[in-house]
């Protein structure tokens, strides 16, 4: 099975070129299906996660076609001829977004049956609130035979929606599910992160109605129909983050480009608060740091408050900076699996509750790992390239489902990292980097 073998201990130093975001590519390529007529994003993250969702929009009827590597043409007018509005479980499974189908097939077909979410490695993530918004625009919703949920209207009439948590999936779901629906949605409590943004400035591209996206109360009036588009996805501002902290664990000097700032607010102000040093550009950032961190505390908030997806990396972080850090994890109730990993290269932290209490030791020192989950396999790596010595980080399958030539950029940057799937190709990993 591949995993990356990495030799820790370089400064690293150059520029990296960040990708188009996931999260706001899951939601715009699910939002493609909504028209009949072609639309064409660019920007798309070349990552597991998004190849899944294409294979499955492919899978329910709709032609799907690559341009070049990060370019895709979706064209949802043939969805339904001979094939059933329902997305397997066999794609559910690989990647929960899947279930952004639910929102758009029903807001465009009035029907749709997609395999219900199952249990994911971060915690519990219930798809309640996705469920209200549905039901609340007057759909039928039931959870069927073979884990499906199936919902279904005859008609979707807009109405006043309360979300009872901050969520990100529901806010995109009922988004899609009300643009084309009668008269007026309003989404309050919604989510703000970059990527509600960029799927409501898509779906407006589009010919939809929406206003407010960014802010907690989302105002969409529905449409008759939606229209082909072209349309660019933003930056991904976790993978920015990511490589952010890893210049300031290995005490590097990165030039991160293609990023918004903006989005790195949180990010960046906590960086500079511990002693690393954030230049912003129009589309780039700086991070360098050289010397021993200082220590902090950082709660994960919605947006604009510090991301859930960032905890990880930042911990990895904090956990070779002087004095004790705490973290406090608000989002999801198991995302702390990384700790177990960190503590076996040396590093002090105690998981109490939701929260983690970090004293800073001087270095890691390399082990074989396993990546429990997306950012926390990525934080993993990071923690190994500051580390001494080799190490090796296994399961990386979770790290390609969001990061696109994770370790091809690392390389960029000097760090000593390389895919091996045998011991043999370990062995001579090490023999070549010494
Ligand atoms: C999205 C991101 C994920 C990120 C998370 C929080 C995508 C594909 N994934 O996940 O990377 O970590 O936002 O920024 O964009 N909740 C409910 N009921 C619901 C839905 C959610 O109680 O119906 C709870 C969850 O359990 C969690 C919180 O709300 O505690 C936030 O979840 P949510 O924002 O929905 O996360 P995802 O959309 O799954």
């Amino acid at each position: 099975m591949e995993k990356y073998v990495i030799k820790g201990g370089q400064v690293l130093e150059g520029e990296v070129t960040i990708a188009g975001a996931k999260n706001a590519a899951l939601g715009i390529l699910a939002a493609a299906v909504l028209t009949n007529e072609e639309c064409i994003i660019e920007n798309v993250p070349y990552v597991e996660d998004t190849k899944v969702l294409l294979r499955a929009i492919e899978n329910i009827g709709a032609k799907v076609k690559y341009i070049d590597k990060h370019t895709v043409s979706i064209c949802g007018g043939t969805i339904g001829n001979g094939s059933e509005l329902c997305v397997d479980d066999e794609y559910i499974r690989k990647i929960r977004a899947s279930y952004y189908l639910l929102g758009a097939l029903l807001g465009k077909y009035h029907y749709a049956k997609v395999a219900l979410p199952g249990g994911c490695e971060i915690g519990l993530r219930p798809i309640d609130q996705h469920i209200k918004g549905f039901e609340a625009l007057g759909a039928k919703v039931d959870l069927v035979t073979g884990g499906y949920v199936l919902a279904q209207a005859d008609q979707l009439v807009g109405r006043h929606i309360y979300l009872d948590v901050v969520t990100v999936g529901a806010t995109i779901n009922i988004m899609l599910a009300s643009v084309l629906a009668e008269g007026k949605t309003t989404i309050e409590n919604a989510a703000k992160e970059p990527h509600i943004v960029d799927v409501a400035n898509f779906l407006n591209s589009m010919g939809a109605n929406i206003k407010g996206a960014g802010t907690d109360v989302i105002r969409i009036r529905g449409v008759q129909r939606l229209k082909g588009t072209e349309y660019s996805i933003i930056p991904d501002q976790i993978e920015a983050g990511t490589f952010m902290t890893m210049a300031a664990a290995t005490g590097g000097n990165v030039l991160i480009k293609n990023v918004i700032p903006k989005h790195l607010e949180a990010i960046s102000s906590k960086l500079n608060e511990i002693g690393a040093h954030v230049l912003e550009y129009d589309d780039a950032v700086r991070v360098m740091a050289d010397g021993r961190l200082k220590s902090t505390q950082i709660k994960t908030l919605p947006y604009p408050g510090f991301p859930t997806d960032m905890q990880p990396q930042m911990a990895v972080t904090l956990a070779l900076s002087q004095g004790t850090s705490v973290i406090t994890e608000s989002i999801f109730e198991n995302r702390f699996k990384y700790v177990n990993e960190l503590s076996r290269m040396g590093a002090r932290i105690k998981v109490e509750g939701n929260s983690a209490v970090i004293n800073g030791i001087e270095g890691y020192t390399g082990a074989n790992l396993v990546a429990p989950d997306l950012r926390a396999g990525a934080a993993l790596v990071i923690a190994a390239l500051a580390a001494e010595g080799f190490s090796t980080v296994d399961d990386i399958k979770y790290i390609l489902r969001g990061y696109e030539d994770f370790d091809g950029k690392i390389r960029t940057l000097g760090g000593q990292i390389q895919v091996v799937d045998s011991d043999k190709e370990l062995q001579k990993f090490k023999l070549r980097v010494g």
